[in-house]
């Protein structure tokens, strides 16, 4: 571990001195703690706070991008699907659940897979999941391996629940988990907040770090003694998730793309979300907020909105190619967030604005270090049931009356 003279030299080289302020008044194991967490924490981040560094002051030239449509995949339907369910079946997929988020938007303590959406019974959000990968198991007669990623914040309880619900009746031989990194929290003047005297905030990095952590978690020789060529990545929060779905995969392989993303078409021009497209030639996508009035708006001939499909977190991507770019750099977001904190006096306060930043990286990123990406067209009542907030848009209700509508009893 690293002495203090070695911590002060690297704090100061970032105007970090203040989290050694107290130092003295710690006791022994309290001091090793603070050292080893300033060793462990990446202090480059903070580089992204100048507005040179900021991602969204990088952006390349935008151009629409079309996708295999509804109608397309209807019409090719056993064509993809035989393609997809027998790569499933030779075990060349895998499936990676983002469950490290912290969920502060739906303000609930634990994993948002823990969350009950049930009314009348109980069904998590996990459940959810895994049952539709089951069906996935059962029509195709083989186990995808599966596996999550949580953070230091909510692993415990995450594997405690997998363990003690039975992994909701998936072979838990087929289950890994693994832990992703943590990033510092600034305030709005670049000073790392500290949650008390010998603890540096921190919190997960965003989940564009998934790959990575995967290969630090020791992971990648199981997925590459398993002979798995493709892993669909997807979000913990969609309750309608398809994952591992075979006409997708069927779909990417035979498109002969590198990737593969679902997008839904969006509902409106303002939609708030993110839009596949191509960005100097590659695909990427545009995020609601970087797009211009122009963009939003931008009809095709046939009268479609030009930027049209928006991603819902569901991405197949190659084994070797994310080996390929495991060392490229991918940008690092200044997400505005509200951050606990110790205050002067040393007491502990929940901000009920947002008073700072945190850094992610985003695996929606990975979409641009990608050759080629197939969007794939889904119906969104069938497939994209977000449980963001608590309430109003991308809510618990919302996701509930989908889940309704789909048959899923409640
Ligand atoms: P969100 O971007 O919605 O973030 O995550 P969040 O942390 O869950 O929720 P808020 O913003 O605090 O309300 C999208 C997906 O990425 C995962 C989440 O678990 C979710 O599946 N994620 C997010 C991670 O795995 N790690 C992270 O650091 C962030």
């Amino acid at each position: 571990m690293i002495t203090f003279n070695t911590a002060e030299s690297i704090l100061k080289k970032y105007g970090q001195e203040h989290i050694l302020a107290y130092y003295e008044e710690l006791d022994d194991k309290e001091k090793v703690r603070l050292l080893s967490q300033i060793e462990m924490t990446d202090f480059s981040v903070l580089e992204n706070l100048s507005e040179k560094n900021r991602h969204s002051s990088k952006r390349g030239r935008f151009e629409p991008l079309g996708a295999v449509t509804i109608e397309d995949i209807a019409e090719n339907r056993e064509k993809y699907y035989s393609a997809g369910a027998g790569a499933i079946r030779d075990g060349k997929v895998a499936a990676v659940l983002l469950a490290g988020g912290q969920g502060t938007r739906l303000g609930f303590d634990k994993p948002k897979g823990m969350f009950n959406i049930g009314v009348s019974r109980e069904l998590y959000i996990f459940e959810c999941l895994m049952n539709n990968l089951l069906k996935v198991v059962k029509a195709t007669g083989a186990y995808v391996p599966l596996y999550i990623m949580t953070s230091e914040k909510n692993h415990h309880d995450t594997v405690t629940f997998f363990e003690e619900k039975n992994y909701f009746g998936y072979d838990k031989k087929y289950v890994k988990f693994f832990i992703q990194d943590m990033a510092p929290s600034v305030d709005f003047n670049g000073k790392i907040y500290m949650e008390s005297k010998s603890d540096i905030s921190i919190s997960p990095n965003g989940n564009g770090g998934w790959f990575s952590s995967i290969v630090r978690a020791g992971l990648l020789n199981d997925i590459k003694k398993k002979g798995i060529d493709w892993i669909n990545v997807f979000a913990v929060d969609n309750v309608l998730q398809q994952i591992a779905d075979p006409c997708f995969i069927g779909a990417v392989i035979n498109s002969g793309s590198e990737s593969g993303s679902k997008v839904v078409s969006k509902v409106s021009p303002d939609e708030r979300v993110g839009v596949l497209c191509l960005e100097d030639g590659r695909p990427s996508i545009v995020e609601y907020y970087e797009m211009t009035e122009e963009m939003r708006t931008l009809m095709t001939e046939s009268g479609q909105l030009a930027y049209k499909y928006g991603v819902i977190l569901n991405y197949l991507f190659r084994t070797d190619r994310l080996e390929e770019i495991i060392s490229e750099k991918m940008p690092v977001h200044v997400v505005e967030k509200k951050i606990p904190y110790m205050d002067n006096n040393g007491s502990f306060v929940i901000p009920e604005k947002n008073n700072g930043y945190k850094f992610e990286t985003l695996v929606l990123d990975m979409v641009h270090l990608q050759k080629s990406c197939l969007p794939y067209e889904v119906e969104r009542s069938k497939e994209f049931a977000p449980v963001k907030n608590a309430e109003g848009v991308d809510s618990v209700e919302s996701a509930r009356e989908l889940l309704r509508q789909n048959g899923v009893e409640l």
